[in-house]
């Protein structure tokens, strides 16, 4: 998982790992994003913020082709989303074609979407078996070895229902690590948990976060987008209002509407 090759946060003169320009995104007749430029960088850890409704979830499925753009360009690692570009044209890939390439990108959702009838360590291993026809005594010493990693060696056969919340979010995270994803997408990741459940997950996070992980991280937790983000985007109905260094952005807004937002969550 970690490249040694590369010093985390140390990619500046690299391709970006995610490149948006003019991204548009409508349902129907109501335009959810309106143009979003942004460049994630190669190892970095790139906050989300903003308010309900402002389209943090719909970029993010828009970066992993659940959903069409309807204008703009995206690239995830110099590829562009959904197409391919032969020449000046652009050809649309096949569902087949976006699906392998869905492989690269984890996602960890607010939920965490565990198979409740598999134990952690069966939730673990099943897209690697499955999908990727990996061998399965590989497959479970390897997402037992990822179940290590989130602190949770000791609970690979309990089912979901026998794991707290912030145990299944860990399970999840290891879940989407099992297919060694390049990026990894965070959709308010702690959001349903219990206060105290916060930390633990938060502190995987920041482990990922160390071993160079290029990761987006939509959340309100702004102690965590302060100390471990080394960009932070303000959203607020379907454009990126200000962006900068989160300690930066959050210690000086520029913007009313930063502002108003982060007297809320602050
Ligand atoms: N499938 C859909 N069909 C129609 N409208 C949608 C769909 N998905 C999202 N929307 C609308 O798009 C807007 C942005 O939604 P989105 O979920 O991206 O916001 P968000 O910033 O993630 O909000 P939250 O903080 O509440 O999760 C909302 O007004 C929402 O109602
Ligand atoms: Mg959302």
């Amino acid at each position: 998982m970690t490249d040694l090759t590369k010093t985390p946060r140390d990619a500046a003169s690299a391709e970006p790992m995610v490149k948006a320009e003019g991204v548009h995104k409508s349902y129907g007749l109501v335009e959810v994003l309106k143009g979003i430029d942004l460049e994630v960088r190669q190892s970095e850890v790139f906050c989300l913020v903003g308010p309900s409704g402002s389209g943090k979830s719909t970029f993010l499925r828009c970066i992993n082709h659940l959903e069409k753009i309807n204008g703009g360009r995206l690239w995830v690692d110099g590829e562009l989303v959904g197409y391919r570009q032969k020449g000046d044209r652009l050809h649309e890939l096949k569902d087949r074609e976006v699906a392998l390439k869905r492989r690269d990108i984890g996602m960890v959702f607010q939920r965490f979407n565990l198979f409740p009838h598999m134990t952690a360590v069966e939730n673990v291993m099943e897209a690697p078996v499955q999908v990727k026809r990996e061998n399965k005594a590989a497959a479970r010493e390897r997402s037992m070895a990822l179940l290590e990693r989130v602190g949770l060696a000791d609970k690979a056969g309990n089912y979901p229902s026998q794991l707290s919340g912030g145990q299944q979010q860990r399970v999840a995270i290891a879940r989407a690590l099992a297919m060694k994803p390049k990026l990894m997408l965070f959709d308010e990741p702690t959001s349903a948990l219990d206060p105290e459940l916060v930390g633990e997950v938060l502190d995987v996070m920041r482990g990922l976060a160390e071993e160079g992980m290029t990761m987006i991280v939509v959340t309100h937790e702004m102690g965590f987008a302060r100390e471990v983000g080394d960009a932070l985007v303000f959203m607020d109905g379907g454009v990126v209002v200000e962006s900068g260094n989160p300690r930066e952005v959050l210690t000086n807004p520029q913007h009313a509407r930063t502002r108003a937002f982060l007297s809320k969550v602050l």
